[in-house]
């Protein structure tokens, strides 16, 4: 008995402390060591941004700085300057360390680029397949579901028109996409809101021990991926169902564009775009490391000054009349081998839902809306957007 304890002591007891001492090292390693390493490295090639703290990186300091810019009424803003509202830290860290900065999302460096010469390289590096819808074959089912909506406004004064529009995309959507039974479409919508709500009460948390994330799942984790799942198959079904039609659409709807694009530059829905650096790779002058998180927030490009003018939150579509040699700078859309494939399809139901509204109404904003947009996935009215219908 007392040879086995001998043993035990012996052999078992060193072994155990010492895996013990190399997880400490691999855990200070990765939860200290890397991160200043990293911290440095990207400031000597002049990359700066806030310190990153033991563990939660600026996680903390961001949901701080979210939680009082949300608590905010826009009133006190400038009524179109989003940016402080939306992703408060973007505005701030842009001004003390520049256009590209690095902030830390747990241990995981974050480089946000503004940069817009850089967001084009970032974009245009990817490989991937552009897909572009050729949707002449969905335009009669664009102005069905139009015609509906209209007949529902009918006999009222008064309509939500984030509610009216989110119903319509739906609508058309799935009328297209899905045919005769588009219940089918409507469930990817359903999907799309559920995925919306797991992602913003998931934003900003960070695992307190790096790599526990990956052994365990909560059950937001799981949920999102099976929505994930279900979604991408729903649109690879849609795209292999419209494949093979052809055409072109030759509205002209010039006027009603400049609208349209000034409205998406000061409220683009998709507000910022990520990516990761799989290997170590270099951007412009810059040399980052593997696994380097990239952000690349469209709405801070959108609202910089210094690209599009001091009056940059005044509502402006003028400035979409001649070239402004600016489309580096305006990506609702994104850009490159990614762009969204759903371009053509959102602004031909935007401009026919449009003329088609404004053939029968003028509308004003009704007294009871509040201005107070917020991000649940996409940056939308957070009490909806009441208008007041008045018939021509
Ligand atoms: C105003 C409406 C829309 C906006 C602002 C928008 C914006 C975007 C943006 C910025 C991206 C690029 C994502 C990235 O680079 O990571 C994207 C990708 C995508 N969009 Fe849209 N989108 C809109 C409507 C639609 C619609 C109606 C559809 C489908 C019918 C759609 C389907 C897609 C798909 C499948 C991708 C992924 C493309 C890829 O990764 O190759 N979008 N969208």
């Amino acid at each position: 008995m007392e040879l086995v304890i001998i043993l035990f002591l012996f052999f078992c007891l060193p072994c155990s402390l010492f895996l013990s001492l190399v997880s400490l090292i691999s855990f200070l390693n990765r939860a200290w060591l890397k991160p200043i390493m990293i911290q440095s490295s990207m400031s000597r090639q002049g990359v700066n941004g806030p310190p990153y703290r033991f563990l939660h990186g600026n996680t903390k300091e961001i949901n701080h700085m979210r939680n009082e810019a949300l608590g905010t009424s826009m009133e006190l803003l400038s009524h179109h300057q989003l940016l402080p509202r939306i992703m408060p830290h973007v505005y701030s860290w842009t001004k003390i360390h520049g256009m590209n900065f690095l902030n830390w999302y747990g241990t995981r460096p974050q480089l946000v680029i503004t940069d817009p010469e850089l967001v084009k390289e970032v974009l245009s590096n990817k490989e991937g397949a552009y897909l572009c819808f050729v949707f002449q074959a969905m335009i009669p089912a664009m102005i069905h579901s139009v015609e509906v909506m209209l007949q529902r406004w009918r006999d009222v004064k008064e309509v939500d028109a984030f509610q009216e529009f989110k119903l319509l995309t739906s609508e058309v959507i799935s009328r297209t996409a899905f045919g005769s039974s588009y219940v089918e479409g409507k469930n990817v919508f359903d999907m799309l809101t559920k995925l919306g709500l797991i992602v913003n009460r998931n934003n900003f948390k960070v695992s307190s021990i790096p790599g526990l994330d990956k052994l365990w799942r909560t059950s937001d984790d799981i949920e999102s991926d099976k929505l994930e799942q279900a979604i991408k198959e729903a649109i690879i079904e849609l795209i292999r169902k419209r494949e093979g039609r052809g055409g072109h659409f030759n509205g002209n709807f010039l006027q009603m564009a400049m609208v349209v694009n000034e409205s998406l530059r000061l409220y683009p829905p998709v507000f910022n775009l990520t990516r990761e650096v799989e290997r170590e790779t270099k951007l412009g002058n810059y040399l980052l490391p593997a696994n380097m998180a990239l952000s690349l927030p469209i709405l801070a490009i959108h609202h910089n000054p210094l690209l599009w003018g001091e009056d940059c939150h005044l509502f402006k579509p003028e400035r979409f009349a001649a070239d402004h040699g600016l489309a580096k700078a305006f990506l609702p859309f994104g850009s490159g081998p990614r762009t969204c494939v759903g371009l053509n399809f959102a602004a031909a139901e935007i401009k026919i839902a449009l003329s088609m509204i404004l053939r029968r109404y003028r509308f004003s904003l009704s007294p009871s809306y509040v201005h107070a947009p917020f991000n649940m996935l996409t940056i939308r009215p957070k009490h909806g957007l009441q208008i007041l219908l008045h018939p021509l």
